[in-house]
């Protein structure tokens, strides 16, 4: 049994806060060009920044040991958590050619970031629309992540909320 590394557990944590603010502050329609909502561009950008340390961070940590009585458990978590870093990359930058198709200038804390598409006139096109269905799409998954590790945790009992528990006692590995 592994257990996250504290930083790992902060950036897990701030990461979810931040993708519910970048929820409730996100604006479409006319609104996302006269009105641009820089609270959500800023949050936004901060998930991105937050999951590149997040994922070297995975991938220098010691492999985890698997469960081997419930080996498709495991890879229904693999390929779940890989969707929600899909999304944790995808998002932001989606978002930010979206701004950037609308003509809103894009910064992040006073930071003027170049603008990824030329802007047009009417609607922002298909990778906008993606943007706003995946940024409904994560909430759901989350919820739904969130419920399957309250599940492990209290059904098949095996400690997986203490993982992500930073006052967690430490007899677990560290690994992640
Ligand atoms: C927007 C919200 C959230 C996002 C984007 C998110 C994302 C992730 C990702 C990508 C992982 C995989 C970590 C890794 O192995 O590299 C993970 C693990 C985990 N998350 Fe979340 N999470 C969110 C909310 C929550 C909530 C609300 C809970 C509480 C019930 C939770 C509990 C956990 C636990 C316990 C793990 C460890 C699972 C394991 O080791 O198998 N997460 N989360
Ligand atoms: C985790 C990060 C993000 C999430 C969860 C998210 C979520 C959303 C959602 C749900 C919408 C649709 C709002 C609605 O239809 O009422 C939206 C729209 C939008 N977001 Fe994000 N967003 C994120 C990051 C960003 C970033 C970093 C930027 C820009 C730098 C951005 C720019 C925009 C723009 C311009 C729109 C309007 C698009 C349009 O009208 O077609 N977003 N976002």
């Amino acid at each position: 049994m592994h257990r996250y590394s504290q930083v790992t557990i902060a950036i897990h944590w701030l990461t979810a806060v931040l993708v519910i603010v970048a929820w409730f502050t996100a604006v479409s329609g006319p609104d996302a060009r006269t009105d641009p909502s820089y609270v959500h561009f800023t949050v936004g950008l901060a998930v991105l920044l937050l999951v590149v340390p997040r994922l070297l961070a995975r991938w220098a940590a010691a492999p985890r040991v698997e469960d081997p009585q419930r080996r498709w458990l495991d890879l229904a978590a693999r390929a779940g958590h890989a969707v929600l870093y899909l999304l944790l990359v995808a998002l932001p930058l989606t978002g930010w050619y979206a701004a950037s198709r609308l003509g809103v200038p894009v910064s992040f804390l006073g930071i003027s970031l170049p603008s990824l598409a030329a802007p047009v006139q009417g609607a922002p096109g298909e990778i906008a629309d993606l943007h706003e269905t995946g940024g409904t799409l994560i909430l759901w998954l989350a919820g739904l992540h969130a419920l399957i590790a309250i599940w492990h945790q209290f059904a098949l009992k095996d400690r997986t909320l203490e993982r992500m528990n930073p006052l967690a006692p430490s007899d677990l590995t560290q690994d992640g």
